[in-house]
């Protein structure tokens, strides 16, 4: 665990987010590998991309699509994902993947299935 807070730690500063000022990385753990997502905001706001949504990409871009677990960092404390990473997560995670919720001093962890109980599949 360590040495993903380290991974997390070091990326923070490549996020996008001037006009938030709420910058986020996430980390997902897929068959064997890491895979980086940063958010990247807009000047046309709707159009900003959420750090775990971006993350998500790259591993689907690597060929992976079964995901472990998700780290969500945010220097100003643990932040669960927002409803729409919630059911993105779900999509490649199931409900048993853990979502683990970094802030500089600690975390905390929760199974996806709890941050969303009912997400939709088709
Ligand atoms: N944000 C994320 O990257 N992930 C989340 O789960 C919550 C929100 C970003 C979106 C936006 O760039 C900034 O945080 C403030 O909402």
């Amino acid at each position: 665990m360590e040495k993903v807070r380290e991974i997390l730690k070091a990326h923070v500063g490549r996020a996008y987010a001037p006009y938030s000022g709420f910058p986020v990385v996430a980390l997902v753990e897929a068959e064997g590998e890491v895979f980086l997502g940063v958010n990247v905001e807009n000047a046309s706001f709707p159009l900003s991309q959420c750090a775990e949504r971006n993350a998500v990409a790259a591993m689907v871009l690597a060929g992976k699509r079964r995901l472990e677990r998700v780290h969500i960092y945010s220097p100003r404390g643990p932040i669960p994902p927002c409803g729409g990473c919630r059911q993105v997560l779900l999509e490649f995670g199931g409900p048993e993947a853990e979502v683990v919720m970094h802030g500089p001093e600690g975390y905390e962890v929760r199974s996806l299935g709890e941050l969303l109980p009912l997400g939709f599949k088709l």
